[in-house]
This record gives structure tokens, C-alpha cells and sequence, in this order.
């Protein structure tokens, strides 16, 4: 069976993105006209997931919400015959889509998050998609989905990189490769390491942040100790399923806005600003008269 289940994890406090996310969560914050995990929520899928399980905590009920029916305002929409809002609040997800919850009671990191969803998953593989980062690819056939299609032929697990700055390689999942594979394409894995020293990494080849991984990454996860940050890291239990499983880099084709970080995140709404369908044009005048 392909890939249904999408893990996201969400419980993240959020504070590279304070004062913004003192009082709404991080994944809340508008991009142009839509908070920031509908991006992360389509993306998944666009690639065939079908089962949206946020690993959520207490503060962040207003993203359960979000992808939930609001039958109050749903009916003075339609009493006020707004019917465009209407489809637009209705229509967030399409039907065969289900968002379910589950609580990280904890903040251990984010190998703990991952297995805090071990009994939504149950046997089947998943994927895994930090919200954070926003993953931007207009082609029909987004990085996710062939990353699912790479696992379904191959079997074996998917792990989303992308080139980064040598002096960057210290906030991020760093893998090894014999070679760097061209966009689009996987390459078998020798290691991976969490936040390796500026001049110990292994590559300059980043972990983006979306995974495509097998149940039993779950066994692996609840032995995994704490490592980097003393958190659980899922980049500690990969480099575990690596000595017995083929893993494999995926070298993405879009292009990233890590909107944990706030140019990021000004980066992101530009981006989606100028390509909006309806603002589009209007924003890029605006960007001209800043005459800057
Ligand atoms: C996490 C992962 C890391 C990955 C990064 C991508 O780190 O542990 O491997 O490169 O996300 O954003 P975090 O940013 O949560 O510290």
C-alpha cells in the first residue's frame, strides 16, 4: 500500500518566531491570506496522503480548529450569501481527507514527537513533514510524491536534503553520500548526523525536513536515547535503521522558506505574495513603490 499517513509534528513552542508566537502558534502565522501549515497540509496532499496526524500540545487547539467546520460562521456566510468565503473556508481540505491529533505531553524532541503517533500509525509506513519549512514546487509532481514513489518501487526510506552554506551545516540534519545526487533523485545514504560542528559534517547536503519512513522506525525511535540538545532525535533513530535498511536522500527540486526563522518567513510571504492568483499582480506593485 502507498504512503497514506502524514506525521506533523506541531507542539513546538515556537520561540525563534517570538513575540508573534507567544499567544498563537507558530504554524497559525498568516502567509499572504492563509496560516502557515495549510501549505505544509496540501503539500501532503498533493502528494496522496490522506490522514493528516498533528502531534499537537494544549496551546495549540486554534490549528485543530483551523482544519475543522465552523458551522456558525459557515451559516451567516450563506445568510449573507458570501458564497466564494464560503467554498474557501469549506473547501480547505478535500473530503477524503482526515486530520486526527495526538498530544506530545512532553517537549523530548523531535524523535519523541514521531513516536508519539506510534498507535495512529500502527503498521503502516508514513511520512513526516516539519511545518516549519515550507516546501514550494509548482510542478504537478511535488518533491513529497516522488519521494513516495521513489519508497514504493524501492522499499527503501526517503530523506528529503538540499545544499546549504558550509558555515550553516551546525543547525541542521547533515547527511553522507558518496556523491551529490541531482535534483530529483535519490542516492543511497552512508550516515546522518544532527547539527555536525561547522568543519565535521559529512556534506553540506541538509535534512529538509520531509521523511518518508517505515512503521518500525517506531521500535528504533523507543530506543533511541537523547542526543543532540538532549532531546530524542529522529536523526539519531534513521542513522539506526541505516545499519540494517537501505535509507536514501532525496535531493528536492522546489525551493525552501524556513518560516521557523523570520526572514524566513518574510522570504516566504514575498514568495507566495507575488505568485497569489488574486494578489499577485497588486502585491508586485506594491513591492515597486518601495523604490528600493
Ligand atoms: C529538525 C531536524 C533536523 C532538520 C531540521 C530542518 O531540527 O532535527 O535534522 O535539519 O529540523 O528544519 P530543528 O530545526 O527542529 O532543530
Amino acid at each position: 500500500m502507498s504512503i497514506k499517513k502524514a506525521i506533523l509534528p506541531v507542539a513546538g513552542l515556537g520561540t525563534r518566531f517570538l513575540p508573534a508566537s507567544k499567544s498563537i502558534p507558530k504554524e497559525m502565522v498568516t502567509v499572504v491570506d492563509r496560516p502557515a501549515i495549510e501549505y505544509v497540509v496540501k503539500e501532503a496532499v498533493a502528494a496522496g496522503i490522506e490522514q493528516i496526524i498533528l502531534v499537537t500540545h494544549s496551546s495549540k487547539a486554534s490549528i485543530e480548529n483551523y482544519f475543522d467546520r465552523n458551522f456558525e460562521l459557515e451559516t451567516t456566510l450563506e445568510n449573507k450569501k458570501k458564497i466564494d468565503l464560503l467554498k474557501e473556508i469549506t473547501e480547505i481540505l478535500p473530503p477524503h481527507v482526515s486530520v486526527i491529533s495526538v498530544r506530545q505531553p512532553q517537549a523530548l524532541g523531535l524523535g519523541h514527537a514521531v513516536l508519539c503517533a506510534k498507535a495512529v500509525v500502527g503498521n503502516d509506513d508514513f511520512a513526516v513533514l516539519l511545518p516549519d519549512v515550507l516546501v514550494k514546487d509548482p510542478s504537478e509532481t511535488n518533491d513529497l510524491s516522488l519521494m513516495i514513489q521513489r519508497f514504493n518501487e524501492t522499499q527503501a526510506s526517503q530523506i528529503m536534503v538540499e545544499a546549504v552554506p558550509d558555515n550553516l551545516v551546525d543547525q541542521y540534519g547533515i547527511v553522507d553520500v558518496a556523491s551529490t545526487p541531482a535534483e530529483g533523485h535519490s542516492i543511497q545514504m552512508q550516515g546522518i548526523v544532527e547539527k555536525p560542528a561547522v568543519g565535521t559534517a559529512p556534506s553540506n547536503l541538509s535534512v529538509v525536513g520531509r521523511y518518508i519512513l517505515p512503521a518500525k522506525i517506531m521500535q528504533l525511535l523507543e530506543q533511541t536515547p537523547k542526543g543532540a540538545g538532549n532531546e530524542i532525535q529522529l536523526t539519531d533513530a534513521i542513522a539506526m535503521l541505516q545499519e540494517t535498511d537501505t535509507v536514501e536522500a532525496y535531493r528536492m527540486k522546489g525551493q525552501t522558506f524556513d518560516c521557523g526563522s523570520k526572514l524566513g518567513y518574510l522570504k516566504a510571504v514575498l514568495h507566495y505574495g507575488v505568485d497569489h492568483p488574486k494578489l499577485g499582480d497588486a502585491f508586485k506593485d506594491l513591492i515597486k513603490e518601495l523604490k528600493l
